[in-house]
């Protein structure tokens, strides 16, 4: 009985089909009442008590198999049957792919940290829940400063000492504390101000801010940083700064590029002068430099701060400020880019 038992197993190891039919053949086979293990079934009941329990677990385990058989074939058969009946029709339209696209600020950032990157400027980041000391006093301005109103900023609650950084400048307290002069590096990053969203304001935003700091940097190395990027960014090569006032550079002024007054639109988004702001920037004040332990006897640097919408707006000409965070789709859809 065991001989026959073991040829049985190795005919249903065997065992392999692509058709339903055949596999049903298997099931009568081998598995019906009348079937072949049925009969074994029937014949141990009379088999020699010495061998039966040997017998008896090679029944079983052969019943097992063939049943794990049947179950396989049949999971393998339905299965093809699904993965032909959706692609058996070759004439069919491909199924489209939908690619992703960066987001607009994120296209400008790139873009911005590309051109800076030429002239040599690195990248820094910090954290968006700053210390009072690196979004305000350390730049120089103390406790109860009324420039400190300049910036309406959210606190956290629970600790006076914290608040939502209302500019990047503070990652380039955190880069002086750090670093050694020369530096030359750009912050590119969220920041957060306590203000009405309208469509050309919003309490969430983002900055590019840059600092310049070695030996003998003057005003004019600020400006034809500034030039060099307009030039790059927007094609313009028109630039003026106009005095102004940043408690933490001195002297500080407003970022103007020549925007031209060709169109329409030109006319609108400058209101008709052909000029439009784009940041502010400075000379860094020797306190600032003092506070982060820099040596204002050797060291001078600039700094310079832009909206990263702003730019995003004129380059592409979109009128509303909210758009950047609705994520509606047919706005995110129309910018494609590498970057
Ligand atoms: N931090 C300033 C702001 O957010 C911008 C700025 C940066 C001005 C550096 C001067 C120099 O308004």
């Amino acid at each position: 009985m065991i001989e026959l038992i073991n040829k049985t197993s190795a005919e249903i190891d065997g065992f392999t089909t692509n058709s339903k039919e055949e596999l049903e053949q298997f099931r009568i086979k081998y598995l019906s009442k009348k079937g072949v293990i049925g009969e074994l079934f029937s014949e141990f009941k009379t088999v020699d008590s010495s061998v039966k329990r040997e017998c008896g677990q090679s029944l079983n385990k052969l019943k097992n198999a063939a049943q794990e058989k049947l179950n396989s074939l049949k999971e393998k058969l339905e299965d093809n049957k699904e993965f032909k009946s959706s692609y058996d029709d070759l004439t069919r339209p491909a199924e489209g792919v939908e690619f992703g696209s960066s987001h607009p600020i994120t296209i400008v950032k790139n873009r911005i940290v590309e051109i800076f990157s030429k002239i040599g400027f690195t990248v820094s980041e910090g954290p968006e829940i700053e210390d009072d000391w690196h979004n305000f006093t350390a730049l120089n301005l103390p406790k109860h400063h009324p420039a400190r109103d300049m910036q309406d900023t959210f606190f956290v609650e629970q600790n006076p000492d914290l608040l939502l950084r209302t500019h990047t400048s503070s990652v380039q307290v955190r880069y002086m504390e750090k670093n050694e002069p020369p530096m030359r590096t750009i912050s590119p990053g969220r920041v957060f101000r306590n203000e009405d969203i309208s469509a050309r304001a919003h309490c969430i935003f983002h900055q590019v801010e840059g600092l310049y700091i070695d030996e003998n940097v003057s005003f004019a190395d600020l400006k034809q940083t500034l030039l060099y990027f307009t030039k790059e960014m927007f094609g313009k090569s028109k630039i003026r700064l106009r005095p102004s006032y940043f408690p933490f550079t001195e002297p500080s002024a407003e970022i103007d590029i020549y925007w031209g007054l060709e169109t329409e639109v030109d006319h609108k988004i400058t209101k008709g002068t052909g000029w439009l702001e784009i940041g502010g920037c400075g000379m860094v004040d020797p306190n600032v430099l003092k506070n982060t332990n820099i040596d204002p006897e050797k060291y001078s640097g600039f700094a310079f701060g832009m909206g990263i919408e702003r730019i995003a707006m004129l380059l592409y000409q979109i009128p509303d400020i909210r758009m950047f965070y609705e994520n509606d789709i047919r706005f995110l859809k129309q910018f494609k880019s590498v970057l």
